[in-house]
């Protein structure tokens, strides 16, 4: 049976998985007649397309599915470049990220978590995503680029406001959508005009790229701009979802929760397997820069690709039983949990090591905990998947930090 998959329909909004198991058994691209593009949905067409980067494939007209197939504006960064730019600019903070840039950061990170989580003790209930870990994330992308923590909520709530779909709604950004990122790139771009006549004030990504030069080439301020806007808005959701979908999981399979709770040791485990079971980047888009075939179908030069992530990481060829959650599965380095390839993630580590972090504290201040089943909501759209909002309760009268 022919599939009809529109990843901008209100059903794969709602629910892409029956359509991604449909697409994997075709055991091959999945042609899309109405965008003329391609859907890969089975792992080795993702991890074989990711290595093709720069000669078949190209970054350069855009990341997300409204930007690849309906012409939406593209934030200029080396997110949207092609090696071997790409590799020159992505370099200039490649450090903070490596596994022992991240490592320095640790003890700052746990004392900003902490700091939050203290006053949200006493309450014995709360939304995990909006109210604990999407504050973290955020305020933590905010002082990479030196932006006051007092505006962090703010930043926080437009960026959902701009990522986030409605229930229902359909063919990429809305209005509410454009008018967030518009405030957004309004914010940062008073940030660059104050960074430009205060330059000694610039700090960590925004001084490296306040004074970047590449082959004779500076940023100019809507470029500069630009990678404000990317770097604070790219490592906000992915974690904080995961974080939610951790406990929503670990809820589901009480087993699984009481051997965490146990030994909180097990929690990277359980926020990996999170990040597979339920891949908060459900997609990505990329364009063909020439002809090439790949896995027995002719791709034509211009022809977009959906790189399904969150289909990939369901591929029954490469994990067995992947509808179950489970995280004694054995880590494997064969994974698109983060990407593969060139563009592979930039902040894996720093999102493992926030997201355990944020679990950590957490469930060492409250341990055990309820899921508020019908407080708990999906995110509805075509970029981002997984739990948005997860409600959970516990016994606030023992609930106190951990030395
Ligand atoms: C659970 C957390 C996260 C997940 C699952 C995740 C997943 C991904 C995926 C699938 C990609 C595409 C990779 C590719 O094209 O091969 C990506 C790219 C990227 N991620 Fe993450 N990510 C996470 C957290 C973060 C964080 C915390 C940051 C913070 C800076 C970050 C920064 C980036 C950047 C900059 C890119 C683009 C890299 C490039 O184009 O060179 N991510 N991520």
């Amino acid at each position: 049976m022919s599939v009809d998959y529109d990843p901008f329909s209100h059903e794969a909004m709602k629910d892409p998985f029956p359509f991604y198991k449909a697409m994997r058994a075709e055991g091959k691209p999945h042609y899309i007649a109405r965008y003329d593009a391609w859907a890969l949905a089975r792992f080795d067409d993702v991890w074989n397309a990711s290595l093709m980067q720069n000669d078949n494939i190209t970054f350069t007209s855009g990341q997300t599915p409204g930007q690849v197939l309906l012409g939406e504006m593209i934030p200029r960064t080396f997110m949207t470049m092609d090696a071997p730019e790409h590799r020159h600019w992505r370099s200039l903070i490649r450090e903070a990220y490596t596994p022992e840039g991240v490592a320095k950061e640790a003890a700052r990170i746990r004392e900003l978590v902490r700091r939050y989580l203290s006053p949200l003790l006493a309450k014995g209930k709360m939304d995990v995503y909006s109210e604990y870990a999407n504050r973290i994330t955020t305020i933590n992308g905010g002082y990479n680029l030196g932006l006051p923590e007092a505006d962090a909520e703010k930043w926080r709530a437009l960026i959902d406001d701009m990522l986030w779909r409605d229930e229902g709604q359909q063919g990429g950004g809305s209005d509410k959508n454009n008018a967030a990122a518009g405030e957004l790139f309004g914010y940062l771009a008073a940030k660059v005009a104050e960074l430009r006549e205060h330059p000694d004030e610039a700090v960590r990504h925004a001084a490296a790229y306040l004074h970047a030069e590449i082959e004779g080439k500076k940023l100019n301020d809507e470029e500069l701009t630009f990678y404000l806007f990317s770097l604070l808005v790219v490592g906000s959701e992915t974690t904080p979802i995961t974080v939610g979908g951790t406990l929503y999981n670990l809820a589901k399979n009480p087993q699984q929760k009481a051997e965490v709770l146990a030994d909180l040791s097990l929690l990277k485990n359980a926020f990996l397997e999170t990040a597979r079971f339920d891949q908060p980047t459900n997609m990505l888009a990329r364009r063909a820069k020439q002809d090439f075939e790949l896995n027995g179908v002719q791709i034509k030069e211009e022809q977009p690709l959906l790189f399904l992530y969150a289909s990939a990481e369901r591929d029954e060829s490469v994990y067995d039983n992947p509808d179950v959650y489970d995280f004694h599965r054995q880590p494997t380095e064969r994974s698109l949990m983060f990407g593969h390839g060139g563009h592979k993630c930039l902040g894996m580590h720093l999102g493992v090591l926030m997201g355990v972090t944020i679990l950590e504290e957490l469930l060492s201040a409250i341990g055990d905990y309820e899921l508020v089943e019908d407080e708990c909501e999906r995110l509805y759209g075509e970029h981002l998947s997984g739990w948005g909002k997860v409600t959970i309760t516990w016994d606030a009268d023992k609930a106190a930090l951990k030395d």
